[in-house]
């Protein structure tokens, strides 16, 4: 098993399949897997992959084989979900602000479901009345997460149920005999430290009693990973240990257990994807040096929406001394990638790659300025396979309507 995939293999998929390309490491999104499974062995805990981080069919596969579940925001991911075999029952659909047809359709698929409303759930019980298990998303109002765009359980986030309005979700639940079988807290993306997690699980624990039908807690994803060389991950296994504690602490307090429920997104995929650019350009300018890549936020746009930090390295020219270089794609607005970084010498037709590209990488990309995605590759078994081709000219006009 290998956890990074080596500069050679990087130039070798590049020269194969050209750039720009995203590369994913089969072993490292098992691995990660693996490590979640291990911190939490000694506990009723189920993860399901947040597959909105990259849902490439053949990711998903991966993720299934490896004995992972899976968690969608759409009930298109989940019909992605169910097309790479998942069953039912390992699909988790956790909604936001969607029209109830769509909670309609989950149920006909058969998936755990998660509402965020109390107008869905109240058209749920009207529905269903007790025929169908559901979760609800409540808003914490915790302020928790890296930046405030991927900070979501605070005061002002449009996402779940408020807390202080769980009396009027009580009283939907015993008016139309909702089957609520759940409770689902996300607080937000990068969630560096465990207390957060804690922070959730003492609110959980106050409103068990009034959930008799409940069967699982769900704790929601947003494990930090290393962007940066001097980051720190969320300590999982530490984790592992206090989240034993809260079951124990249940079963004392309640005589009761529950399913304890995870959907870490980035922690399972980031780190095990690359994203390959060639550099097109170098500008020298009186504040900068540019390296213009064949790329942009059309392809990557963590930097440019969130101020994501990637580590970026020159592995056509890695042992050069370094120098400082503002790198740049090649759409029409600004796109920097990184200001003044200190990068090895780069020349023109260098590739340079950017790590921790496997979550939210490909899956935000978009044709901005006509451009093409990219191809991604995964290297499975020491082999590069690839998994979706580069676009071509057609795919920009497929669904256009011409009518001149
Ligand atoms: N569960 C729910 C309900 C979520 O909304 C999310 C992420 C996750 C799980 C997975 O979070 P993760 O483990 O990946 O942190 N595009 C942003 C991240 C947005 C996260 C959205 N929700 C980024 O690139 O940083």
């Amino acid at each position: 098993m290998s956890l990074s995939i080596s500069n050679e293999q990087l130039i070798a998929a590049a020269e194969s399949f050209g750039t720009p390309l995203y590369v994913y490491n089969a072993d490292r999104i098992v691995h990660q897997f693996q490590q979640l499974k291990q911190a939490f062995s000694t506990s009723n805990v189920r993860i399901f992959y947040a597959c909105k981080a990259l849902t490439n069919i053949n990711i998903l596969k991966l993720i299934r084989q490896s004995g992972c579940q899976v968690d969608c925001s759409s009930v298109n991911e989940a019909r992605l979900a169910i097309h790479a075999g998942f069953p039912a029952e390992q699909i988790l659909y956790t909604s936001n602000g969607i029209g109830f047809s769509e909670i309609e359709e989950a149920v006909s698929l058969g998936i755990n479901i998660n509402i965020d409303s109390l107008s869905n759930l109240e058209k749920f019980g009207q529905r269903y009345g007790h025929s169908y298990p559901v979760g609800i998303r409540l808003k914490p109002n915790i302020m928790a997460g890296g930046n405030l765009k991927i900070s979501t359980g605070h005061e002002k986030s449009k996402f779940g149920i408020p807390i202080e309005q769980i009396q009027e979700v009580i009283s939907l639940m015993n008016r139309y005999q909702i089957q609520i079988a759940g409770l689902h807290i996300h607080t937000g993306s990068e969630i560096k430290d465990v207390s957060v997690f804690m922070q959730v699980t003492d609110l959980f624990f106050d409103l068990i009693p009034s959930f008799p039908e409940l069967k699982f807690l769900d704790l929601g994803g947003g494990f930090k990973v290393p962007y940066k060389d001097d980051d720190t991950a969320t300590d999982i296994r530490l984790l592992g240990e206090k989240i034993r504690g809260f079951e124990e602490k249940i079963t004392q307090t309640y005589q009761r257990s529950f399913e304890i429920w995870f959907e870490p997104g980035k922690f399972l995929v980031s780190e095990a994807g690359y994203f390959i650019t060639s550099v097109n350009v170098l500008k020298v300018t009186s504040a900068t040096t540019f390296a213009g890549v064949n790329s942009g936020f059309n392809h990557l746009i963590r930097p440019m929406f969130y101020e994501s930090y990637h580590r970026i390295r020159n592995i056509s020219n890695p042992d050069a001394p370094l120098q400082h270089y503002t790198v740049t794609g090649n759409i029409c607005e600004t796109d920097t990638f990184a200001w003044d970084r200190a990068i090895p010498e780069i020349r023109e037709g260098d590739l340079l790659v950017f790590d921790n590209a496997g979550a939210y990488g490909f899956e935000m990309s978009s044709n901005y300025n006509s451009r093409y995605r990219p191809a991604e590759v995964l290297i499975k078994g020491g082999e590069a396979h690839l998994i979706r081709k580069r676009e071509v000219f057609d795919d920009l006009l497929r669904n256009q309507v011409e009518l001149f």
